[in-house]
Order: C-alpha cells, then sequence, then structure tokens
C-alpha cells in the first residue's frame, strides 16, 4: 500500500492504495465517486473514460502511481451543476438509452472539443470510435457533438 494525494475536480483527495490499483477503482472504491462507470476492463470500451490533464484516458488501465499532480476531471468534475455545452447538447439531442456508456462518452467528446472546436465527421468517427454504446447511440451522439460545437461558436 502506498499513500497518495490526487487532484481531482479541483480537490485534493488522499488515498492508501496499491500502486497497481486502476484509477478507475480509486474513483469508484475509495472515493464514491461512481459516475465513473466500468465496462471491460481492459480498454476497449471506453465506459470508463476521464481526462488525465486535457486528454481522454481509459481509468481502467491507469495505475494510480502514474497519475502524479496531473489533474484528474471525472464525469462528477466536468461542470458544476451539469451544464458543460456538450452535456446540455446531450440532453438536447435526447442521446442516452440506457445511460450505462454515457458519463464515458461525454467525458471523450468533451475533450474532443476542447482541443478541436470544429470537429469533421471524421475527426469525431476517429475520436469517439474506442467508445462503445450497446444501445447503438451513435447517431445521436455524433450530432449532440456538432450541436454542442455550434452551440459554443455562437456563444
Ligand atoms: S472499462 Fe475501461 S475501457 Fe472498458
Ligand atoms: S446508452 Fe446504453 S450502452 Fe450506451
Amino acid at each position: 500500500m502506498a499513500n497518495y494525494t490526487l487532484r481531482i475536480n479541483g480537490e485534493k483527495h488522499e488515498v492508501d492504495v496499491d500502486p497497481a490499483t486502476p484509477m478507475l477503482w480509486v474513483l469508484r472504491d475509495s472515493l464514491n465517486m461512481v459516475g465513473t462507470k466500468f465496462g471491460c476492463g481492459i480498454a476497449q470500451c471506453g465506459a470508463c473514460t476521464i481526462h488525465l490533464g486535457e486528454n481522454a484516458t481509459r481509468s481502467c488501465q491507469l495505475p494510480v502511481s502514474a497519475v502524479g499532480d496531473q489533474e484528474i476531471t471525472t464525469i462528477e468534475g466536468l461542470s458544476e451543476h451539469g451544464d458543460h455545452p456538450v452535456q446540455q447538447a446531450w440532453l438536447e439531442v435526447d442521446v442516452p438509452q440506457c445511460g450505462y456508456c454515457q458519463a464515458g462518452q461525454i467525458m471523450s467528446a468533451s475533450a474532443l472539443l476542447k482541443k478541436n472546436p470544429n470537429p469533421t465527421d471524421a475527426d469525431i468517427d476517429q475520436a469517439m470510435n474506442g467508445n462503445i454504446c450497446r444501445c447503438g447511440t451513435y447517431v445521436r451522439i455524433k450530432q449532440a457533438i456538432k450541436t454542442a460545437a455550434e452551440t459554443a461558436q455562437n456563444a
């Protein structure tokens, strides 16, 4: 076991865990931040996506020992009141079906738009390619990303 001070959603959190513990389980089990979901555990589905710095990152394959002082953002910290432009667009387009994959989808989409505020269809396909949705909400996800991009540009 080892002690880590993590910067998550603008606050410091101390945890005492095995260095190999994936951030997914630190978030969910140690810190009770359960918005980040477990899907596959092998970096293949995107359900566990968080931001490490500004990069969309699979928390199921990110050992806590690799985080250091990099800022982590989870779905709980993306915006104060759930009103990030991506979240608003998700509501407007009514994207989710069962909802299980959607935190990961939103974290991937928001990381994309931060780096590329006006993505092409190909950019969206590339950035969202690894985020699986068993309910098949892909068309609405793409539409919502475009809506969020337009909203941000007209703001
Ligand atoms: S649970 Fe991390 S990518 Fe599937
Ligand atoms: S909304 Fe059900 S898995 Fe994506």
